[in-house]
């Protein structure tokens, strides 16, 4: 099993996702304007994935900062956090990440420097450690709304290539396999930049998942055929309404759904949830450079200086949302706001089994 990002001897190692499945290369970096650079230009991506990558930049950052006192320090590790966290802004998990990173250093002010530095390395290598271990308690909630024999459809890619290893969507399909079921997954292809195509078809092939690769135009009418029978789908940033923000095309995929009567699941990590924003409203969602939908792998495709929109991400609104899988259970998403209080009764709202089977 590859490793999506790895901390080794003192460098942040990004396994280069912009040149999947072609080549697999892993980038070394030395400096956190790499990482920073790595984060922009989707070298590595996918909410948790960026979230540790944005954990390792600033510890990697903080290695060279010299300070007198923990004060000075705290400013430099600002600075660090301001230049990550300019690099995409729908994600949650990037600020979860850093957020978390700059309390770990605030906690251990009465320690020397240089440890606190070393303590950041330790940090980020257990939000990596962490996400592994999240996603494999998603797997196991979201295996049980999964029949045998199910043929399910994912958009984009929140496998493990999206995190730390495992996957979000994909970690419910991966306890079924474990579990002896047969499944089939059908990846949409996911323009502009084809993480469907280039990530979740290779990272499925490579684990032997079975995979059927279709373009995104193509799910309507797989569903109409009576060929789709549930959607899993992984989240950047989910609010405390239960509306989904995802790669572009979510929402699409969300209303076929509904109108196939279809479930559609979305598997998030609680770092992926916002309980600060009431509804996805006021998500920002980031608009990416027309280069990715007038080329292709450096090609022209489209007339020069035609007029282009590239939003990266869509807002799906929990009334399409059929449950949110997460590591503390199944829910609906009207129930979701719970989750932010840790003294709630989960088990009073937790799903057990597919709400609704599709036919
Ligand atoms: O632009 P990307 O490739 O970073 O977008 C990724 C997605 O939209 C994923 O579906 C989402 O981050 C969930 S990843 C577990």
């Amino acid at each position: 099993m590859f490793e999506t990002i790895r901390w080794r001897e003192g460098k942040v190692e990004i396994l280069d996702q912009s040149r999947l499945p072609l080549e697999v290369v892993y980038l070394s970096c030395r400096e956190v304007g790499e990482v920073a650079e790595a984060i922009k230009t989707l070298k590595i991506r996918g909410a948790p994935a960026i979230g540790i990558a944005a954990a390792m930049g600033l510890a990697l950052g903080a290695q060279s900062l010299s300070a007198r006192d923990f004060r000075e320090f705290q400013r430099g590790l600002r600075g660090i956090a301001s230049q990550l966290a300019a690099t995409r802004p729908t994600a949650v998990n990037l600020f979860w990440a850093l957020d978390r990173m700059q309390a770990y250093a605030a906690a251990h002010r009465e320690e020397a420097i240089e440890q606190i530095k070393q303590g950041l390395v330790g940090e980020a290598q257990r939000i990596l450690e962490e996400d592994i271990a999240v996603n494999r308690a998603i797997g196991k909630w979201g295996a049980a709304l999964i029949p045998d024999g199910a043929r399910i459809l994912t958009h984009c890619n929140a496998g493990a290539l999206a995190t730390g290893g495992y996957g979000t969507a994909t970690a419910p399909m991966r306890v079924t396999v474990e579990e002896g079921k047969r499944i089939h997954v059908y990846a949409d292809e996911t323009r502009p930049v084809l993480q469907g195509a280039r990530l979740t078809a290779w990272e499925l092939m490579q684990d032997g998942i079975p995979v059927t690769l279709i373009t995104d135009n193509m799910a309507a009418q797989f569903m109409r055929r009576g060929m789709i029978d549930l959607a899993i789908v992984g989240t950047d940033r989910t609010v405390r309404n239960g509306d989904v923000a995802n790669k572009i095309g979510t929402y699409g995929v969300a209303v076929l759904c509904k109108a196939h009567k279809i479930p559609f699941y979305v598997a998030a990590p609680i770092s992926s949830i916002d309980f600060s924003l009431a509804t996805g409203k006021k998500i920002p969602i980031e608009e990416r450079p027309p280069e990715e939908v007038t080329h292709i792998q450096g090609k022209r495709i489209a007339p020069e200086g035609v007029q282009v929109a590239n939003p990266a991400f869509d807002v799906t609104p929990a009334r399409l949302v059929t449950a949110i899988i997460t590591e503390k259970g199944v829910f609906r998403p009207r129930d979701l706001r719970r989750l932010a209080d840790p003294n709630a009764d989960l088990e009073t709202i937790r799903i057990r089994e597919a709400p609704h089977t599709t036919r």
